[in-house]
């Protein structure tokens, strides 16, 4: 809001490329240099005096953050693939940043039924204690892992348990590494500030993205999705998890489904997406997660 108003921090903004005058970039980026939440009036100041530093981190970062909670949304369909072709899933996520979103089997999920109207929070009252359904990851010790909250409206078929994951691989332009303190810092710098929940579910996600980091294939998708495919272990179905498709801009519709293609994989890879559905639209299922899950 500051900013919007301030003539001279919008000129320096409009010295940047398009592509980079973007709110978030400059916020991350100071927090990324230890701004703290203050007036407008301090912030400016912490502005001036690393005004250069500012710039090259945005320019040489981009917007990548990572929000493992999106796995709660998935989770309905991807547990029905696992069911319906009966073993473990090989998992591609489209635009992975860290991958973190390539550990659903890893975390926890309390999903709150709020009936049949839209999701709302509200709604969630303890009295929903009864028509919440909680899964636990296998073999897990509480406190281990992030809970993913999920408000539901309609028939959503929630799993009775979470699927296995047999394989997970991701492709971004730009991979984030979870072992790499500035990247963590990075993706911690994007949550927004009063959102300390997201940021203790990042610590958690991230944690055991660490025990065994993902493989991450730096590159396009649209080039490199089909040969990643094919490196999937044989006689396992790729469900992928392409993220919301306006994160990735560069992604050409519909998505290449790799075993089309050919390769070890039996079947079409089945390509899986959280959009936004347009205004009005009316939803036969429906699922909201906790406030920030995206
Ligand atoms: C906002 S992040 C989302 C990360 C993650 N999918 C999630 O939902 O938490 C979008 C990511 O998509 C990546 N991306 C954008 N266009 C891409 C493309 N054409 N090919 C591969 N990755 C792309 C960006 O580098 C960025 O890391």
């Amino acid at each position: 809001m500051g900013i919007a108003g301030d003539a001279e921090v919008i000129r320096r903004i409009d010295q940047w490329p398009h592509n980079k005058r973007q709110p978030l970039l400059i916020v991350a980026a100071a927090r990324f240099l230890g701004a703290q939440i203050s007036p407008y009036r301090d912030f400016r100041r912490f502005l001036d005096h690393h005004w250069d530093a500012v710039s090259e981190i945005v320019l040489s970062r981009s917007t990548q953050t990572n929000e493992a909670g999106r796995c709660a949304t998935l989770l309905p369909s991807l547990a029905q693939i696992s069911a319906a072709e009966g073993r473990p899933l090989a998992l591609i996520e489209v635009g992975a940043s860290a991958g973190l979103a390539l550990f659903p089997d890893r975390y926890g999920y309390e999903f709150v039924d709020t009936g049949a109207g839209a999701p709302d929070e509200s709604a969630a009252d303890p009295a929903a204690e009864a028509r919440t359904t909680r899964l636990v990851p296998d073999g897990a010790q509480p406190g281990t892992f992030p809970v993913l909250r999920c408000l539901t409206a309609g028939p959503v078929p929630l799993p009775a348990e979470i699927p296995r994951v047999a394989w997970r691989a991701g492709i971004d332009l730009n991979p984030l590494d979870v072992r790499d303190p500035a990247d963590v810092a990075w993706l911690e710098a994007l949550v927004w500030p009063e959102q300390e929940f997201r940021l203790e579910r990042l610590r958690q996600a991230t944690a055991i993205a660490r025990e065994r980091p993902p493989l991450l294939e730096a590159g396009d998708v649209n080039e490199q999705l089909v040969e990643l495919a094919g490196r999937a272990p044989g006689r396992r179905r790729p469900g992928g998890i392409p993220q919301r498709r306006h994160g990735v801009p560069g992604c050409r519709r519909p998505l290449p489904v790799p075993a089309h293609h050919g390769g070890p994989c039996r079947g079409a890879g089945l390509p899986l997406a959280l959009e936004r559905r347009p205004h009005g639209g009316s939803a036969g299922r429906r699922v909201q997660c906790g406030p920030g899950n995206g």
